[in-house]
């Protein structure tokens, strides 16, 4: 068995292995058989693209059989996704990737590595704790159908409420601001930057008399066997001072509005449930748990003391 980096010319092996692990994972968990769609390349692509010396392959006689992504932003650095080959299971594989990944955030000087997994999913529960990382509380998908008419933001203050696609760097460089403001050094502007270049989703500014006073990063893809798809926020923060109303009812009404315009299913997002500003927003606003996933930690924990909206999902 012997680690590598991943190489473009990787990724249609990288995506069986995530067809395969994933599809053995939904029959083992819930007893459905069924062949899972890989994530699109160009997902997979950008992940790579971003932390090329965090992307890695293990090789079994010279076939890939598991491979890992570790991303960066700011002092957080996060492990996944990861998966290895059903026929290479058991093997160490998982564990040598998960180092792999851990190994290149710990170089790059991140002060937080973090994962997410399933809380039904023992075996990977006792891998990472194995490996040292402590397990924190559970994370909330949260999701919602889209409404059936555009939204526009009501109520006082609203006047100067503009919410705006970001498409310029100067754009991008304001989450970067705002991530300064309301995360003690997580940084998400990286992600803007490459959800623009790989055409994955979009990425919305919240301004309030033209300050930017908060963002959100969405995917809006699509898997190439889905006719229609989700509107993810995948990362998304407000300044702790706007975050009530109007202004965060005018945002979550804007993501609803996009996911419409786009004709997505539905409205999505992942968060940590000891956030309650969070989970108060969603659920006021019609939002039901899909899912949970536990998340689990190596170095500092950033995430308690944060008391504004806060949408963050560890792992692809
Ligand atoms: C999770 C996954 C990546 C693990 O890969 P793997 O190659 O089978 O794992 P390894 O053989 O390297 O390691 C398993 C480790 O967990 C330990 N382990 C397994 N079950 C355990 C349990 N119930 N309690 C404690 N430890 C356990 C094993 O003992 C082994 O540790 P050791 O090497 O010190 O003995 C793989 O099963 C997979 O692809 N699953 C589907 C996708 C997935 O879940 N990805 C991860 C999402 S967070």
């Amino acid at each position: 068995m012997s680690i590598r980096k991943m190489v473009e010319r990787d990724l249609p092996e990288v995506m069986k292995v995530d067809s395969d692990a994933w599809s053995k994972w939904r029959l083992e968990s819930s007893g459905k058989r069924e062949k899972l769609v890989p994530r699109p390349v160009s997902l997979l692509r950008m992940y790579l693209d971003s932390d090329p010396d965090g992307s890695v392959v293990a090789l079994d006689n010279g076939k890939v059989a598991g491979y890992g992504f570790a991303r960066r932003f700011g002092t957080l650095g996060y492990v996944g996704p990861v998966a290895v080959d059903p026929a290479s299971q058991g093997k160490g594989f998982g564990k040598r990737l998960t180092e792999a990944c851990t190994d290149y955030l710990a170089r790059a000087g991140v002060e937080t590595i973090g994962l997410e997994t399933m809380p039904h999913a023992p075996k990977n529960l006792g891998l990472y704790a194995k490996l040292g990382f402590k397990t924190d509380g559970l994370s909330f998908s949260m999701e919602k159908k889209p409404p059936s008419k555009v939204l526009l933001p009501t109520g006082v203050g609203s006047e100067g409420i503009e919410i705006v696609k970001a498409d310029s760097e100067d754009a991008i460089s304001r989450i970067g601001d705002v991530c300064k403001q309301a995360l003690h050094g997580m940084d998400y502007s990286k992600e803007a930057y490459y959800v623009r270049k790989f055409d994955l989703g979009m990425v919305l500014l919240i301004n309030f008399h033209e300050q930017c006073v908060g963002f959100a990063i969405c995917y809006t893809f699509r898997t190439p066997t889905q006719k229609v798809g989700m509107f993810r926020v995948k990362f998304s923060a407000m300044l702790p001072e706007y975050c009530r109303s109007p202004y965060v009812d005018a945002f979550v009404d804007s993501w609803e509005s996009w996911a419409l315009k786009l004709g997505l299913t539905g409205v999505g997002a992942r968060f940590y449930t000891k956030n309650e500003r969070t989970l108060d927003i969603l659920l006021s606003h019609g939002y039901a748990v899909a899912s949970s996933h536990v998340k689990m930690h190596k170095g500092r924990f950033p995430l308690d003391d944060i008391a504004t909206l806060h949408i963050e999902q560890w792992g692809g």
